[in-house]
């Protein structure tokens, strides 16, 4: 695992940035997964940059989104596919067709999991997938004690979870207590991770799963098994590492 702290949030995901344009530049079609949530719209805003002023071509690529909630309509201002639409796919030029996002309004969820799981298999797997991550170290919507070898299934949220997703709903009553989300397995099998965590509020659970133990109780730590996993971390949700154990076992990268 790579860890690269930068100096500040919005350097943080410039560099994030940099790794979808090397991406795109190599492979056109590459396949992208990604990630909402308030860490991802200033990564969003400079991938729309990035496209406007230095000609980013996002004609050919396909992505495929982490998770959805259950129950909202794609023209929810709270769905997944909203904020995509919104932050990201209609500013770009993007081919909506080719842009993929669990289906929360599906009548058979059950086989609705499986049909994402099986596209994302035919479209060659995720060349690049961008994730957050969780105040209780969840990835895309994987709750502590989610299995390894778990795939894209129906989840519930936690507690947690309902609270520090509630600042962008107008209250806490309408979260939805269910979401579909890529599993555990699904993830792993990225060809490249990249998470980006930024700010104080981080630096607890992003200190255990680069450090701490490779357990289901905290989901990100299952990324200290991939092959090619970096951390992109600003300062502040850097600051609670154990640098020495870092710097032992892992790349240990300080951006100056
Ligand atoms: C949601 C998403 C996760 C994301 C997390 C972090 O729960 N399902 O994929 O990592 O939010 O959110 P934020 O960036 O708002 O802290």
């Amino acid at each position: 695992m790579e860890v690269i702290i930068q100096p500040n949030a919005e350097s943080a995901e410039e560099l994030v940035v940099d790794f979808f344009a090397k991406t795109l530049l190599a492979k056109p079609d590459a396949v992208l997964g990604l990630a909402t949530g308030r860490t991802m719209e200033g990564v969003y805003q400079h991938l729309v940059k990035r496209h406007h002023d230095g000609g980013l071509d996002f004609s050919h690529c396909r992505t495929f989104n982490l998770d959805e909630y259950v129950g909202l309509r794609a023209d929810d201002p709270n769905s997944y596919r909203y904020f995509m639409q919104d932050r990201f796919f209609r500013h770009v030029n993007i081919d909506t067709s080719r842009t993929h996002l669990p289906d929360g309004m599906a009548k058979d969820l059950e086989l609705e999991c499986r049909h994402y799981e099986k596209l994302i298999c035919e479209n060659g797997g995720i060349d690049l997938l961008l994730l957050g991550i969780g105040l209780n170290g969840h990835l895309g919507f994987n709750e502590p004690f989610s299995e390894f070898d778990s795939r894209t299934r129906m989840t519930a949220l936690t507690e947690v979870t309902k609270h520090q997703n509630a600042l962008l709903f107008s209250n806490l009553e309408k979260i939805p207590r269910h979401a579909i989300t890529m599993g555990v397995a699904t993830i792993l099998e990225a060809r490249q991770c990249l998470l980006l965590a930024t700010g104080n509020e981080k630096a607890d659970i992003v200190a255990k799963a680069i450090a701490g133990p490779i357990t289901t109780s905290v989901t990100a730590s299952s990324l200290q098994c991939h092959p090619a996993c970096t951390m992109v971390l600003d300062r502040a949700a850097a600051s609670r590492l154990p640098e020495s154990d870092c710097r032992s076992s892992k790349q240990f990268v300080q951006a100056k």
